[in-house]
């Protein structure tokens, strides 16, 4: 609608039920489109990635996410879903645009490579005549989308008639449809009413489900994002740090979250201790937002976040300690059994995984490491091909040495340590993820360790006997 057709003081029109692309069909983009159009919108998803497009205009998800194929299939079969290539036929047809490309870590530096992001808002611009609505909803660093906003309405046949927001995704690998779905909240960050209307518009059914709103500006919403994040790795990393100060008391970490837990202000979610985060989320946004605060010359605001990632990564090695520790000192020759590769059970995504890195150190130290996981074993595979791969729980605890579990999936839980005994040549067993019952398998014969609990339970008896000893004495 041209504007000069606008008396002075009416409020902008508004599309009541807007046309939407999703520019990016990885795994955000991929979701949201999906959803956007159960909920009852006209989406179309384009991505660069012929591939891509085409297994999911043929109702395949191109990635493990439970509840995904059947939303897909339902979504294509509605008619409202439809994908493409063309980003010129995205700019003409759709009326408001969310952006999803990856936000990957920078190859040379912890910043955020922002590539994709410029491509995409640029590409898509370029062939926008009209007034429209770009949403960005990849994970940036704090001020991209104030100076996207120039680059898009240079790149712009329409100019300033293209507005820019930012609406952050907070979906969760695993429960992706769910989190898409029924969001916890929703942020717009945006630069005028007219732009705050039509995000509405294009959320209606969320807002009717009472969904709480946040209004904000674009820097906020940007902040939302990595703020939020960088709380649920501080909190891992909380724990994590108290599970290394158990570890030099013999005290027992389980036993400390679980207490601290009772506390609602402190709660138990985020608060399990083990092997520590990985994924291609926050480990790469605590890092890029550390690195743009440090641009900002508020560093030191956020320098806690260097040694949350610290914490972290020694996660990793004290793990490839203490199988060493179990093994009798030399990991040369030892056959381990890692079980799970993703960085998370129920996903199949090995980014910043930390049952690899801990397999590929374990190999590096001369072990002789099989992997099973129950669905990423293809992924690891291709970015890890020196390590071996078995194809099921039994296969890969054949004959082991000593079995490490790395990603807490329901099948390892389940294991029954008898059953186990039947296969390894030796029952001892690392639990990464504090996932299975210490008490079982000790009882069972095994030697149990996991991180931040003592070797040995009876060594809590022993140091609380000595503290009794010096409390008497004193
Ligand atoms: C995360 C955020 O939760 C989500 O809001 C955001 O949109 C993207 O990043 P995701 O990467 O899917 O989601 O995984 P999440 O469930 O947050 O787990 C991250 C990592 O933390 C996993 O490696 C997990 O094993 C680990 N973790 C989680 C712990 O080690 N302990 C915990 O208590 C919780």
């Amino acid at each position: 609608m041209n504007d000069s057709t606008i008396a002075p003081g009416t409020p902008l029109p508004i599309v009541e039920h807007p046309r939407l692309t999703v520019i990016g069909t990885g795994y955000l983009g991929a979701t949201h489109a999906i959803c956007m159009a159960i909920l009852g919108f006209d989406v179309l998803g384009v991505d660069v990635d012929a591939a891509k497009i085409a297994a999911l205009a043929a109702g395949k998800v191109p990635f493990f996410e439970p509840g995904l194929p059947e939303k897909l299939r339902e979504a294509l079969d509605s008619g409202r879903l439809r994908f493409g290539t063309d980003f010129r036929e995205a700019a003409e047809w759709g009326d408001v645009h969310f952006v999803c490309v990856g936000t990957p870590q920078s190859k040379d530096s912890d910043a955020a490579d922002l590539t994709y992001v410029e491509l995409a808002f640029t590409e898509l611009a370029s062939h926008i005549t009209g007034r429209a609505l770009i949403v960005g909803k990849s994970t940036v660093p704090i001020g991209t989308a104030a100076r996207l906003t120039t680059i898009v309405q240079t790149a712009s046949p329409a100019g300033t008639e293209v507005e820019l927001a930012w609406n952050p995704e907070f979906l969760r690998e695993g429960y992706a449809v769910q989190d898409t779905l029924h969001p916890d909240r929703l942020v717009f960050g945006v630069q005028s009413e007219w732009a705050e209307r039509q995000l509405s518009a294009a959320f209606r059914p969320m807002l009717d489900a009472k969904t709480p709103l946040i209004v904000t500006d674009l820097a906020t919403a940007e902040l939302v994002k990595v703020a939020a994040n960088s709380f649920l790795a501080t909190k891992i990393s909380y724990i994590n740090a108290m599970a290394e100060v158990c570890e030099a008391t013999g005290a027992d970490v389980n036993l400390l979250a679980s207490a601290l837990a009772y506390d609602s202000r402190i709660g138990s979610r985020f608060l399990k201790p083990g092997l520590g985060f990985g994924g291609g989320c926050l480990p790469k946004d605590i890092r890029a937002f550390a690195h743009r605060a440090e641009e900002l010359g508020v560093g030191q605001a956020v320098a806690f976040l260097r040694e949350v990632d610290g914490i972290n990564r020694r996660r990793r090695t004290r793990t490839v300690d203490l199988v060493r520790e179990l093994a009798g000192g030399s990991l040369t020759g030892i056959r381990v059994a890692a079980l799970g590769a993703a960085f998370k059970p129920n996903s199949d995504d090995i980014r910043d995984a930390p049952a690899l890195d801990v397999a590929s150190m374990l190999h590096a130290e001369g072990a002789i490491v099989t992997v099973y996981d129950p669905e990423a074993n293809d992924n690891a595979r291709r970015s890890f091909p020196e390590l071996r791969y078995a194809d099921s729980l039994a296969e890969v605890v054949l004959g082991a040495d000593v079995i490490v579990l790395l990603t807490e999936w329901q099948e390892f839980r389940e294991a029954d340590p008898d059953d186990l005994s039947t296969l390894v040549n030796q029952r001892k067993v690392v639990d990464g993820r504090h996932a299975l019952d210490a008490d079982d398998f000790r009882a069972k014969g095994w030697e149990y360790r996991a991180l931040g609990r003592p070797a040995d339970p009876r060594t809590v008896e022993l140091i609380s006997d000595v503290r009794d000893d010096v409390l008497l004495s004193a």
